[in-house]
């Protein structure tokens, strides 16, 4: 079988992770216990995961000319993601997320940096290659006009769109309506359809909003009925970067030519595993593995 062709459109950072037993509330001061650096950013990680699964991967996106920027380059090139398409933005800093782990789960704040140049004339470049690919994968680190900008582009040239729209914010109809596939986690669906039950936009946009609810599942509706996908248990030591291995794995299917409740139960999976590991993309597995865990 020949490798899916995928562009993510996205961003890359560096994640800078505390963790601690408590999270601090406002105005108080606690001690921490470790602080690492790993690689980040919703984009990057997509990028990363769906290579590790088998995609060829062309990252579009930019990076800051500091040492951050060159170590995100760095971790591209040993993930076997294509960069032509990554620029260093002069005298800009590279994106960052300030993450905490305690208690079990973990708070993002993410400063963009250079993400922010990411831009609808920076994409023009990127045109030839988005148009020959099988999915573009894209998410809302980056400028709201740019993802509309893709989301147009990728409807008039035929090419699959997969909108996870993370961090959670209002989009227009239009966007939804461009898309090929939504995967809004429970809280960014209700951020999104604010006007309806949730019940009713995954009627009105069936096989195209799939919500992933954890360690539930993810539901869709087929077009006749609501279907929970289920996820799988594991004991999870990092949980940051599940969403973005579930959408790579998803997108890497369904590029594939999968259908949906396979390209959902192999995005599970992945998931699954991608929280076994420390940092985003400590725990993103290989092809292999997953294959081999969903064979057991
Ligand atoms: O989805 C996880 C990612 O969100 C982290 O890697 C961090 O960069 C934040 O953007």
């Amino acid at each position: 079988m020949s490798k899916a062709k995928v562009a993510v459109i996205g961003s890359s950072s560096m994640d800078l992770v505390v963790t601690s037993k408590e999270r601090p509330n406002a105005g108080e001061t606690v001690l921490g216990e470790s602080f690492k650096t790993v690689p980040g950013g919703k984009g990057a990680n997509q990028a990363v995961a769906a290579a590790r699964l088998g995609a060829n991967v062309y990252m579009i996106g930019c990076v800051g000319d500091d040492d951050y920027g060159r170590a995100i380059l760095k971790n591209f090139a040993d993930n076997a993601v294509n960069t032509d398409y990554v620029e260093p933005v002069t005298g800009v800093a590279s994106g960052t997320a300030h993450i905490t782990l305690a208690e079990g789960d973990n708070s993002i704040v993410v400063v963009k940096g250079a993400n922010d140049y990411i831009t609808p004339a920076y994409i023009d470049k990127a045109m030839k290659r988005i148009k020959e690919c099988d999915l573009v994968m894209i998410q809302q680190e980056i400028p709201e006009d740019t993802v509309e900008y893709v989301a147009e582009l990728c409807k008039k040239v035929h090419v699959p769109l997969l909108l996870n729209p993370a961090p959670a914010r209002e989009i227009s109809r239009k966007l939804i309506e461009n898309a090929t596939y939504i995967t809004p986690n429970e809280h960014e669906a209700t951020v999104l359809f604010h006007d309806q039950p949730i019940k009713d936009a995954l009627m009105a946009f069936p096989e195209k909003v799939m919500i992933t609810e954890g360690a539930a599942g993810v539901r869709y509706f087929d077009g006749v009925k609501e279907v929970l996908v289920p996820s799988f248990k594991v004991e999870a030591v990092d949980t940051t970067g599940a969403g973005d291995t579930f959408n790579a794995a998803f997108g890497t299917a369904i590029a594939e030519g999968k259908g949906i409740v396979e390209s959902i139960t192999f995005g599970n999976r992945a998931a699954s595993l991608s929280v076994t590991g420390f940092g985003a993309q400590g725990g993103m597995p290989t092809r292999e593995e997953v294959e081999r865990v969903l064979s057991e």
